[in-house]
């Protein structure tokens, strides 16, 4: 069942397109394509699954696959910035608790849940490799170290 309100931006076929070049194989252009699309929207809608399947020449499924695969790729709709914070056990045994309670605490908000006015969307990630500077989270590309209840603030402000 297609979803048929989709439609690639002449920037997003563009660079799909020019992605599709650097490999030998469609295929691995998957996540490339997402990327572009989440890019453009923050998240990647069940239309763009299918508009990257027909582009690619491949099945829906590999594209989901790949979407369910890769963490940071959203299949539903995101605020501006996303927290993701690790909860993975060295960050649970240095507060991550605390802090994932914190950040609920102030912005009014569940894991999963993005803020009324559209700025924060918080959600877990597994380790980030970063464990020896736990807890450690992500807002949008940018890795934040050491991060507890009492420093969350100077974090967040950065994120308008
Ligand atoms: Fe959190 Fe590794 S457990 S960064």
């Amino acid at each position: 069942d297609r979803v048929g309100d989709f439609e690639f931006s002449a920037f997003e076929r563009e660079q799909i397109e020019h992605a599709i070049h650097h490999y030998a194989e469609p295929r691995a252009a998957i996540i490339d394509a997402l990327k572009i699309v989440q890019s453009q929207r923050r998240w990647v809608p069940d239309g763009a699954v299918y508009a990257i399947a027909d582009i690619l020449g491949v099945g829906a499924g590999d594209v989901e696959g790949v979407a369910t695969f890769y963490n940071r790729i959203y299949r539903q709709p995101v605020g501006r910035h996303v927290i993701a914070v690790c909860d993975s056990i060295g960050c649970f045994l240095m507060g991550f608790d605390q802090l994932y309670g914190s950040i609920q605490q102030k912005l009014g908000i569940k894991p999963g849940q993005t803020t009324a006015d559209d700025r924060f969307t918080l959600l877990p990630i597994v380790c980030l490799g970063a464990c020896d500077k736990a807890p450690v989270l992500m807002v949008n590309d940018a890795t934040h170290f050491n991060v507890t209840p009492e420093n969350i603030d100077s974090v967040l402000e950065q994120y308008k």
